[in-house]
């Protein structure tokens, strides 16, 4: 599992934003971890509590970003909200059908919060 800590590439410096992130790492080993035929269901309660947490995470950060008056607040939450959209359609998806693929799940969870964190959170905290 990625471990955020002060000498990793992901670290923002802002303990409560580094505290979310490192969270969204465990529910990224949650979905990996998960065994679809032991736990049918299991991949739908994983994905809606990785649903409920992106919307409090974005919602504390959109916070910070504005308190401190960070450049380029429209660009980053659009994609916060462009993100939360996806995880909702996969959402649905699951809901609807099963057969989802947890591993395409997963490799775009990843992707996405290593690229956001490194390309667009990292510079957004370091400028206030
Ligand atoms: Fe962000
Ligand atoms: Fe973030």
């Amino acid at each position: 599992m990625t471990k955020i800590n002060p000498h990793d590439p992901l670290h923002t410096g802002i303990g409560i934003i580094d505290s979310q992130h490192q969270m969204f790492f465990t529910l990224l080993k949650k979905i990996k971890d998960h065994n679809f035929k032991q736990n049918p269901d299991g991949l739908s309660d994983i994905i809606d509590e990785l649903h409920l947490y992106t919307l409090f995470h974005f919602e504390t950060e959109e916070k910070l970003l504005e308190e401190y008056n960070a450049p380029e607040i429209e660009k980053h939450k659009k994609m916060h909200a462009m993100m939360a959209d996806k995880i909702e359609e996969y959402r649905l998806h699951i809901m609807t059908d099963s057969c989802i693929l947890t591993e395409e799940i997963s490799i775009f969870l990843e992707n996405w919060l290593v690229d956001h964190i490194q390309n667009t959170d990292i510079k957004a905290f370091a400028s206030i």
